[in-house]
């Protein structure tokens, strides 16, 4: 009896000691973040830090805090009106400087537009822009009102704008005629209409920003053109107060099964994060003017391109234009003409960079440059190289920033100055987080799933409309105890962190995140198509490119079949996820239940050994389709025509 009692102690005691170390380590990232959120300016001041009740967390409950305040206001406090916000180079048109006061004043101007048609607090207003001033505006000025802003990618195309409108139940939608990529028009308005053409959504107002001077069909009771919106006259537009945890905006992203997630921020925790994580991985400086590449679509435009630095208050740059047009050396001159401090892009576009070639670079001074950032998939050591030598001159730290859509900010970068870089590596992670590698079983491994122990300020609040998806896709692989990222990643003998790439079916072509599920799910639709099947594989620029494999109904080849399909999937969900191949075979490989095989097609185009085939059903098929997919691989072409960055 007294040895079971003993034996039960011991137990009890270990889980107990091991639970209050947690809680020791737990309790320090509390107090780390309770006086990072200090350096924003609070109109009330929070009470409690956090609660946490897996997987439901809240941050600075009780503090009031507007963003666009934070990002304006406080400045224009501080006597910066004069200073640039933003700079703004498009393929068409002049640059246009944005001081922190005219900022300030649009955003006024703007909001108290949006409020005269009637946009409430609380409610979704929808994006669909590209990198021009005016999309700063318009989420500032969300923001000030109180209006979550849900960005839809200008990539993105009207199916998927319909899809978005309809679940979010949008009744204002913020867009441009058009804007250019080498010269061509693409037509945002346009894209709209045809959006809202099919009906089933509440959209009652389209605002139009003015960039092309397109002449285009208005709809007169819905569509307003932006300029006409803007209330010149009273210009100051009192911030809402916005409670801590109030949405700060949805933005929408690809998972593993078929239906994009709308992952939801919150105000107070996201830009504690956002600020935090700014200043501790850019080593940010009062003069600096930062560029980061990335789309307003993406999570690395929201946070980086926009929010941090404005709450900062330094300078920040948006580009809306073609890395190669009117010439590939347009990025260095843009870098040249603003002498541009810190430069944040992603591993594609260094790729191509280098395959371009660096006389393009070598006609530009770009000795401004003081740091150098990475994001949205792994930099590979030889780019990484490349990227310290040639476009940082060896004098600038290479920062490669890991994080998600649904972090919000970063987790894992290093600190210049401190932390000693390995190229290829995101090093460690960032103060305030408590990242591990598991096993299924929760058990720390050396590789293995990458994971965060919740919660931290700036994660995702959930996925609008579906808690158990949230629940189940982030919480409960470890019964709420870790955050799960979808990752796998390496912790090296000196605690590195090297990120291997999704474990999910999840794909990154060009830094776009992409679901197999869903280019699946769009080419199904099609009539003639009975069964589809998306994987990737490797391609050197893109990361990686997109094959669909389809099965047809009986009769329904037709000889166009794979364009129509490469279009379907460029037009459902975005040019940028257009397929590279489209292979029509005449099975899938199965294995003795009927489940697709689909490792093996990707592992057959790979050229990767195939494994284990006992469990294949029809192995016939490997040869045949391995035929189809080296008939149809013929490259040569150039596979980029239309890069967007993350
Ligand atoms: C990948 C982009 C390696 C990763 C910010 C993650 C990275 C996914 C890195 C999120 C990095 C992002 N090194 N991989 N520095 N940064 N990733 O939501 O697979 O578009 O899960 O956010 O990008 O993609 P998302």
């Amino acid at each position: 009896m007294l040895k079971k009692m003993y034996f039960f102690l011991l137990v009890f005691g270990v889980v107990y000691a091991h639970d209050d170390v947690c809680q020791n380590d737990f309790q320090e990232h509390i107090v780390y973040w309770d006086k990072q959120a200090h350096n924003l300016e609070w109109f009330v001041p929070w009470h409690t830090t956090v609660t946490w009740q897996a997987p439901d967390a809240q941050w600075f409950l009780g503090g009031k805090i507007n963003a666009s305040y934070n990002c304006l206001d406080r400045h224009i406090k501080e006597g910066l009106s004069e200073k640039p916000a933003l700079i703004c180079r498009s393929e068409y048109g002049k640059d246009e400087i944005y001081t922190y006061g005219k900022l300030y004043e649009e955003v006024c101007k703007f909001a108290l537009g949006l409020k005269k048609i009637g946009v409430k607090k609380g409610e979704f207003v929808a994006l669909y822009m590209p990198m021009v001033a005016e999309a700063v505006v318009a989420l500032l000025a969300c923001a000030r009102i109180g209006a979550p802003h849900m960005v839809i990618f200008g990539g993105i195309g009207s199916d998927g704008i319909y899809d978005r409108l309809k679940e979010s139940k949008a009744r204002y939608i913020i867009t441009v005629d058009g804007t250019k990529r080498r010269g061509r028009v693409l037509t945002h308005k346009a894209t709209i209409d045809k959006a809202l053409s099919v009906g089933n959504n509440c959209v009652e107002k389209v605002i139009i920003v003015n960039k092309l001077g397109l002449s285009l069909s208005l709809n007169e009771s819905r569509d307003i053109w932006y300029r006409d919106l803007l209330i010149h006259d009273a210009y100051a537009c009192d911030p809402e107060w916005m409670d801590a945890e109030d949405l700060l905006f949805m933005l929408y992203t690809s998972g593993s099964t078929g239906k994009p997630k709308g992952i939801l921020h919150s105000t107070g925790g996201y830009l504690v994060g956002v600020y935090t994580t700014f200043a501790m991985a850019f080593d940010i400086k009062s003069d600096d003017i930062f560029w980061s590449t990335s789309d307003i679509g993406w999570i690395t435009g929201h946070s980086y391109a926009v929010y941090a630095p404005l709450l900062y208050g330094i300078t920040t740059v948006l580009y809306d234009g073609a890395p190669d047009y009117p010439d590939k050396d347009c990025f260095w001159k843009l870098i040249e003409d603003y002498k541009i401090t810190l430069f944040y892009t992603a591993p594609t576009a260094i790729r191509m960079f280098i395959k371009w070639g660096n006389e393009h670079i070598e006609k530009h001074d770009i000795s401004s440059l003081r740091l150098l950032g990475s994001v949205g998939e792994t930099i590979n050591p030889e780019v990484w190289k490349w990227y310290d030598t040639v476009i940082g001159g060896g004098r600038c730290p290479i920062i490669d920033t890991w994080f998600q859509t649904e972090t919000g900010c970063f987790v894992i970068a290093p600190i210049p100055g401190v932390t000693t870089l390995k190229p290829g590596s995101a090093t460690r992670p960032l103060p305030g987080y408590d990242v591990a590698i598991l096993d299924e079983q929760g058990n720390e491994v050396d590789k293995g799933f990458l994971a965060i122990k919740g919660p931290f300020p700036s994660m995702l609040r959930g996925i609008f409309g579906d808690y158990d998806r949230y629940k189940k896709t982030y919480w409960s692989k470890w019964d709420g105890r870790y955050y799960y990222t979808g990752d796998e990643a390496i912790r090296d003998a000196n605690g590195y962190i090297w990120i291997n790439g999704r474990l999910d079916d999840v794909l990154k072509i060009s830094g776009h995140r992409i679901g197999c599920a869903e280019v699946e799910n769009v080419v199904v639709e099609h009539p003639a198509v009975a069964e589809a099947v998306a994987v990737g594989i490797d391609d050197a620029i893109k990361g990686t490119e997109l094959v669909v494999f389809v099965v047809l109904k009986e009769h329904t080849y037709t000889k166009d079949i794979e364009n129509i399909i490469k279009y379907k999937v460029s037009s459902g969900i975005g040019v940028y996820a257009r397929p590279l191949h489209v292979i029509v075979v005449d099975q899938f490989p199965k294995n003795h239940s009927g489940k697709i095989m689909r490792r093996l097609l990707r592992d057959l185009i790979a050229g990767k050994p195939l494994g284990d085939l006992t469990t294949l059903e029809n192995p016939y098929v490997l040869d045949i389709i391995k035929e189809c997919y080296d008939r149809v691989n013929v490259r040569g072409i150039e596979t980029i025509d239309f890069p967007l960055f993350i």
